[in-house]
């Protein structure tokens, strides 16, 4: 049994730091991507407060060979399939290679509704050798729930990440 569950009085480095250690652990090995993907959600998930939808989108293709993003494993309701790379919020990830951290989603152009609970977004990409080959998506009910403390810990975890997915 894995049993990952955080200190709810953790500050936010920290909380960060244990889940990047428990990602480490639970991905380490292993080298099937979807089944590490669906762990590092469901990892996010226990260790983030106040969520409602967090996990993955992959780079794939179009139906004309494009370059597009793909739903990847998550938690939360079910959410759009496919984001073209001009598109939303995780579009601007992967195009601008940058973490978009997002106080109020109605503010933001372009932006993708999946949920219309969520307030406030993280999304923050994963690069592998130079290219941007998914990007980690959170999404809160609260307005400006994400801080620079999430955008760090979400990077780490990105980095840490990237060759195993
Ligand atoms: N809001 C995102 C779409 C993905 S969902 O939030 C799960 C966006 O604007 O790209």
């Amino acid at each position: 049994m894995f049993d990952y569950k955080p200190d709810e009085t953790l500050d936010t480095p920290e909380r960060y730091r244990q889940l990047c250690d428990a990602a480490d652990a639970l991905t380490e090995g292993e080298s099937d991507a979807v089944a590490n993907m669906a762990n590092i959600a469901a990892l996010i998930w226990e260790f983030v407060p106040d969520l409602n939808w967090a996990g993955f989108y992959r780079m794939g293709t179009n139906s004309d060979g494009e370059e597009e993003l793909v739903l990847g494993p998550f938690v939360g309701r079910p959410a759009c399939i496919r984001i073209p790379l001009g598109a939303g919020v995780c579009g601007a990830a992967v195009r601008e290679r940058k973490t978009q951290l997002v106080e109020d989603v109605h503010a933001f152009a372009g932006h993708i509704a999946c949920d219309a609970v969520t307030q406030s977004e993280v999304v923050v990409p994963v690069i592998r050798e130079g290219k941007v080959i998914a990007v980690i998506d959170l999404d809160s009910p609260s307005a400006a729930r994400f801080t620079k403390e999430d955008a760090d810990g979400v990077e780490r975890l990105a980095a840490l990440i990237s060759a195993r997915i």
